[in-house]
C-alpha cells in the first residue's frame, strides 16, 4: 500500500490514538494497520507467524508509525488479554480493536470435520468475542470511547457453498455487533462489522478473481468490472473504512454492517421480516396449509450471493463460480 506521509504526527487524524489489528501480519490485516498508522495511531501487529509479524511492525516503522508485535494465536482469553496489555505497555493506552484474524477450512457439510468446525469458530468468533470483551472492559475501566471494529464476510451476509463453519462465524460476528452497538451505548464505545472484498492470500487463488489479481500483480490497475460490479480490489481500498471508523468522524456509528472493496462501499440492512400477517387464536398447521403459500409467493427470500457473469475477455478456463 502507498504510505504518504502524514502531515505532522500531532494533527493527524488519529494522533494519540492506540490500535490493536489482530491478524495483521499480512493481507487486509496489514493494509488496516498500515493505514491506522498512517492517520497517526499506534498499533499493535497480532499474528501467529513472528516472522511476518516483525515484517509488518518494521513496515510501519520505515513509513514513520509506531507499531509492536504480540504474537499470539487468537481466540482464548489469554491471547486477548495480552493484546490489550500489549498496546498499554508499549503505548500507555487503547482505543481502537480490529477483529480480523482469520482462517478458511472450507467443505462441504458432510465432509466438513469437527475439527474444520471448531477452529474457524475458534479463531473468527471466539477470538473476536474474547478480543471485544478484554477491549471493551478496557474502554469501560478507562472512560475510553473505544472502537471496535470487527470483520465480516459477504459468506455470513448471504451463505456460500462449501463454507458452514465460515458462514456460521461471520454472521454470529455480525449479531454480537448489533448486541454490542446496545450494550456499549452508554459507554460511548461503539461497534461495527466491516465485511471486506479484497485480493489476499485468502482470495486470490479463485478462479473467478485470476486476471483481476494477475492485472494487480503487473501493477497495472484491476479491470473496473472488478473493482465496481464486484467491488473486488486489492486490501488498502478496504482500510480507508476502518480508519474511519476508528476516528472521533464515527462516533455515531454503531451496529452497522459496511461492506467495503474496490471502487464500492455498501450499508447492509440487518433482517426484517419482509411481511407480517395476523390470524386470530395463531396459525395452525391447517391455516398455514390454507394460506402460507399465498403469503410467500413473492416473498421468498434468495440465498447465496448473486454475481454478475464475467465478462468473456476476464474468464479464465477453470473459472465456475466464486468459492
Ligand atoms: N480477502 C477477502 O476478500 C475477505 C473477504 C471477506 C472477509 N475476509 C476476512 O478478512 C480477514 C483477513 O483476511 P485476509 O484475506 O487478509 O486473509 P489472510 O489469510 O491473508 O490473513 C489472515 C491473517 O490472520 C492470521 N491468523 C490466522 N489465525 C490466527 C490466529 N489464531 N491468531 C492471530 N492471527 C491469525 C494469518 O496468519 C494471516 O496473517 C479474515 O477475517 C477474513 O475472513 C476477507
Amino acid at each position: 500500500m502507498a504510505q504518504d506521509s502524514t502531515a505532522s504526527p500531532s494533527t493527524a487524524p488519529l494522533a494519540g490514538k492506540v490500535a490493536v489489528v489482530t491478524g495483521s501480519g499480512q493481507g487486509l490485516g496489514l493494509a488496516y494497520a498500515q493505514e491506522l498508522a498512517r492517520q497517526g495511531a499506534a498499533v499493535v501487529i497480532n499474528d501467529v507467524d513472528q516472522e511476518i509479524a516483525d515484517r509488518a511492525v518494521a513496515a510501519i516503522a520505515a513509513a514513520g508509525g509506531q507499531a509492536v508485535a504480540v504474537v499470539a494465536p487468537v481466540g482464548s482469553t489469554e491471547t486477548a488479554t495480552a493484546l490489550v496489555q500489549g498496546a498499554v505497555e508499549a503505548f500507555g493506552r487503547l482505543d481502537v480493536l480490529v477483529t480480523n484474524a482469520g482462517v478458511l477450512r472450507d467443505k462441504s457439510l458432510l465432509k466438513m470435520t469437527d475439527e474444520d468446525f471448531d477452529l474457524v469458530i475458534q479463531v473468527h468468533l471466539r477470538g473476536t468475542f474474547t478480543c471485544a470483551r478484554e477491549a471493551y472492559r478496557y474502554f469501560k475501566d478507562n472512560g475510553v470511547a473505544g472502537r471496535i471494529i470487527t470483520i465480516g464476510s459477504p459468506t455470513g451476509q448471504y451463505g456460500n457453498f462449501g463454507q458452514t463453519n465460515y458462514a456460521a462465524a461471520k454472521a454470529g460476528i455480525v449479531g454480537m455487533v448489533r448486541t454490542w452497538a446496545l450494550e456499549m451505548k452508554k459507554a460511548g464505545v461503539t461497534a461495527n462489522a466491516v465485511i471486506p472484498v479484497a485480493a489476499t492470500a485468502m482470495t486470490e487463488t479463485i478462479p473467478f478473481f485470476r486476471s483481476a489479481v494477475e492485472a494487480d500483480r503487473r501493477g497495472e490497475p484491476m479491470p473496473e468490472f472488478f473493482r465496481k460490479d464486484l467491488g473486488f480490489g486489492n486490501a488498502a481500498d478496504v482500510a480507508g473504512l476502518i480508519a474511519y471508523l476508528a476516528s472521533d468522524d464515527a462516533a455515531g456509528i454503531t451496529g452497522q454492517a459496511i461492506g467495503a472493496g474496490g471502487d464500492r462501499l455498501q450499508v447492509f440492512s440487518h433482517p426484517r421480516p419482509v411481511v407480517t400477517e395476523y390470524r386470530d387464536g395463531g396459525w395452525t398447521f391447517e391455516a398455514l396449509r390454507e394460506q402460507l403459500p399465498a403469503i410467500l409467493e413473492g416473498n421468498l427470500q434468495p440465498v447465496g450471493e448473486t454475481l454478475p457473469p464475467l465478462p468473456e475477455e476476464l474468464r479464465p478456463e477453470s473459472a465456475t463460480q466464486q468459492s
